[in-house]
């Protein structure tokens, strides 16, 4: 654990010169890429200022602190944050990158480390729910699969315990997150990178991915079947046009449409070196016009979960230029191994 102070105060009490630790209530409302930078123009606290962010953790050691006195101070929820979560978060990745090595190799999927991974993601979203998911938003090229996996398995997480499910079945849930991709590993890298539209060729055999993967699940890896299955059907969609199976409704167990769901999330809202990620409300909303795809009610409650009205119906459908241009939502299905054009 770091020494650093970190002191929760509301957005209102933020000036320029504050250096941002990360954002707490409303925290997927952040406006800036970056979750942890200094305040260093009014047009960034004017930003802040107008965002349905409700607070921000101020780090002390490296800028200034609030102005004012007590009665500021005292305004001010004392709420000292424990620093390390950029730590552990570094850690997990590094496992996660040698998980997925070893799966590819004799040695196979190494169960010991992915439940140690979950530990961690299980101990931050536990204490810092909003400091995982603020670190693994950025995500850099080199790391995006591993960082996404982590992500996945966070959210799964947060997602699971608001839906109040069993201890054991949130824990199965988080494994299932974490490694719904491992699969890609058995992908070609020249098809996982390749820049720009994959032909239908390529297409089909990205679409590989879950088969692999629960096969290298069910072979030996110790873990649960239901982890194997959430590999298998996290690609499924409720109308049978998912695949590999084309499973229909409730075909699809709900573990799986639970990570369908907050896989999409993530990857629709990751900030990448060459995209700008979507918005939460953005990718939800739009989300919610892909009918047929997700499971209604389980993402009405997930709205529920990350602070997101449900979307007015009679107001224009959000369009898929308003994510990034090109990408249309088949293509989201692996998109987070996209390369920059
Ligand atoms: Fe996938």
């Amino acid at each position: 654990m770091s020494n650093s102070t970190l002191l929760e105060i509301d957005k209102n009490e933020a000036c320029v010169g504050m250096f941002i630790h990360g954002f707490g209530k409303q925290w997927l409302n952040s406006p800036f890429a970056l979750s942890q930078f200094k305040l260093s123009s009014n047009d960034e606290l004017k930003a802040l200022r107008e965002s349905s962010v409700t607070t921000v953790v101020i780090d002390l050691s490296r800028g200034v602190g609030p102005r004012g006195s007590a009665s500021a101070a005292s305004k001010t929820r004392q709420n000292l944050v424990s620093g390390g979560g950029a730590a552990a978060l570094s850690q997990a990745t590094g496992m996660v990158r040698s998980i997925f090595s070893s799966a590819n190799s004799p040695k196979g999927i190494d169960r010991q480390q992915v439940e140690a991974v979950v530990d961690v993601v299980d101990e931050l979203i536990g204490t810092r729910p909003t400091a995982i998911l603020n670190l693994t938003k950025l995500k850099t090229k080199d790391e995006m699969s591993f960082q996404h996996s982590i992500a996945v398995c966070a959210l799964v997480g947060l997602f699971a315990r608001h839906l109040k499910l069993d201890g054991k079945l949130v824990r199965m849930l988080c494994l299932g997150g974490l490694v719904h991709d491992i699969g890609k590993v058995r992908i070609p890298t020249a098809i996982l990178t390749k820049n720009g539209t994959l032909t239908a060729e390529e297409v089909e055999v990205m679409q590989t991915h879950p088969r692999k993967g629960y096969d290298m699940l069910a072979r030996g890896s110790g873990l649960p079947d239901l982890v194997a299955k959430v590999c298998l059907h996290h690609h499924e969609k409720v109308d049978g046009s998912g695949y590999p199976a084309g499973l229909k409704g409730e075909e699809i167990s709900v573990a799986a449409r639970i990570v369908a769901i907050c896989d999409v999330f993530d990857a629709l809202t990751s900030v990448r070196p060459y995209k700008r990620g979507a918005t939460p409300e953005a990718a939800a909303a739009m989300m919610a016009t892909w009918q047929g795809h997700f499971d209604q009610m389980l993402l009405k409650q997930f709205f529920g979960c990350i602070g997101l009205q449900w979307p007015d119906s009679r107001k224009r459908p959000m369009e898929t230029t308003d994510l990034q241009p090109g990408l249309s939502q088949p293509d989201l299905d692996d998109f987070q191994f996209a390369t920059p054009t």
